[in-house]
């Protein structure tokens, strides 16, 4: 029977924060201790006043397993993920080949298996005419559905396909809401700028014109309508306007969650002439107002999570031309440093960081028996040192892209151990355990 006890730290929860610590037996969290205690037997760990945090969840990621493995795979994907705090990922299923039924999802949980460092959860994607078998399959986090075109091949642009699935797909529907119709509308109307984009940073730019805001608000409304009218369970995947807030508030309840990235969070249109084609995403970064918004969707609560989005793409395609570099951002590795920077700047508090980044994703998701330090959970933890101010150094970054548009950026609060079911994974700044995550299990 293995044990360790962590002790001296400042104890994180979605409620607020104590002193404390915790007893860990055999992976999971036996007692939550208050105040000071005194360990009488068992390896001790003395975390000397830093905070301890329930492990992230990333419900977004994209590790490009199968079939892009020269982008990420599990092993640098997860690494990423473990300096970054995140304990969890789910990840999707727009890979090559796509992963669209239950012989495809058995195919990647078999590559995946023993090489994941953290826990992970897949999802299966909804194509035109996979319902009845979707409908049979098990052990998949979630439905991605696509109602836009992004990165990959999956796409749901037909309205009576849509409702369809929302009439009868008992599960989690996790959705990128932007109407198809209306992008390619944006296509023809900026035709001649993207003709001309070139080489130019500042030309990535209509990448946000060609996808208004316009887009997602018309998905947005159209799913929720119909969501609405058969009682689906749905969760908007990197909601990233204004204009969706105001719908998603009207109709927001226990069958809708919402996810915003930190890229949105955190960029605006202006940052095109630093980044050019490297924050080419889907949906596009916006401009002042929509970044405010989201905030204010925060401290609302109408936003339930950040979720990363995070998806590698190589430098190299990045650095062509506008209309044929793919969208899309690592992340994993950035989420919790920008958003314990945001703690240290005053816009939020570490415990809301906390429900954003564990305790919602896990409760949203039916994640069991993690996203929170109680007794009896799994030790998925997360040690945080909010006086440690750093660059993001781009020889620290663990994704196989190799790049991230945060890169050089200084941010004061950093995850500096990391644990896996009750394993210590990371050590500031590059030391890494060997222990694969588990699958998880949902409520
Ligand atoms: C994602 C990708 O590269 O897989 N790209 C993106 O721009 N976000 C796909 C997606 O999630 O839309
Ligand atoms: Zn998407
Ligand atoms: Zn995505």
């Amino acid at each position: 029977m293995s044990e360790l006890f962590l002790t001296n730290a400042k104890v994180v929860t979605h409620r607020g924060v104590f002193d404390g610590g915790v007893l860990i037996r055999d992976g999971k969290i036996e007692e939550v201790l208050k105040g000071d205690f005194k360990p009488v037997k068992g390896e001790v760990k003395d975390l000397k006043g830093k905070y301890l945090l329930p492990g992230a969840i990333d419900v977004h990621v994209h590790f490009r397993t199968p079939g892009q493995t020269e982008k990420e795979d599990f092993v640098t994907g997860s690494k990423a993920a473990l300096a970054g705090g995140v304990t969890t990922v789910l990840d999707m299923p727009n890979t090559k080949p796509l992963i669209v039924d239950q012989a495809s999802l058995d195919a990647k949980k078999r590559e995946v298996v023993g090489r994941s460092l953290v826990n992970y959860g897949l999802y299966v994607g909804a194509t035109l005419d996979n319902l009845e078998e979707i409908k049979k399959v098990h052990g998949a986090c979630g439905l991605k559905i696509y109602m836009g075109s992004s990165t990959g091949n999956l796409l749901v642009d037909k309205k009576e396909v849509l409702e369809k699935f929302l009439s009868e797909y008992q599960g989690l529907m996790v959705v990128h809401a932007e109407d198809e119709e209306c992008i390619e509308e944006g296509k023809i109307v900026h035709a001649d700028e993207i003709s001309r984009a070139s080489g130019t940073k500042g030309d990535a730019k209509v990448h946000s014109l060609v996808r208004a805001p316009r887009c997602a608000e018309i998905a947005v409304k159209n799913l929720l309508h119909l969501a609405k009218k058969y009682g689906a369970r749905v969760h908007i995947a990197h909601c990233s306007t204004m204009a969706e807030l105001e719908v998603i508030k009207k109709f927001k309840d226990e069958k809708v969650s919402v996810e915003v990235t930190p890229h949105h969070l955190f960029l605006t249109d202006k940052d095109y002439e630093m980044y050019g084609n490297l924050i080419k995403v889907n949906p596009p970064i916006r401009g002042l107002t929509d970044q405010v918004a989201l905030w204010q969707g925060i401290k609302e609560g109408l936003i339930d999570m950040v979720a990363t989005d995070h998806a590698p793409h190589l430098y190299e395609e990045k650095m062509r031309p506008y209309a044929e570099a793919p969208s899309g951002l690592p992340g994993v590795q950035t989420m919790m440093p920008l958003l314990l920077n945001a703690v240290n700047e005053g816009k939020l508090s570490i415990s809301k960081v906390v429900e954003l980044t564990s305790y919602n994703p896990a409760r949203c998701f039916g994640i069991k028996d993690r996203g929170a330090i109680e007794n009896g959970y799994y030790a998925d933890l997360t040690v945080v040192d909010m006086d440690l101010a750093r660059n993001v150094e781009r020889e620290f970054l663990f994704s196989k892209c190799g790049w991230s548009p945060f890169a050089d950026w200084k941010l004061k609060g950093w995850p500096v151990m990391t644990l896996v079911n009750g394993e210590i994974m990371y050590e500031w700044r590059d030391k890494f355990g060997e222990r694969a995550g588990f699958e998880v299990e949902y409520t």
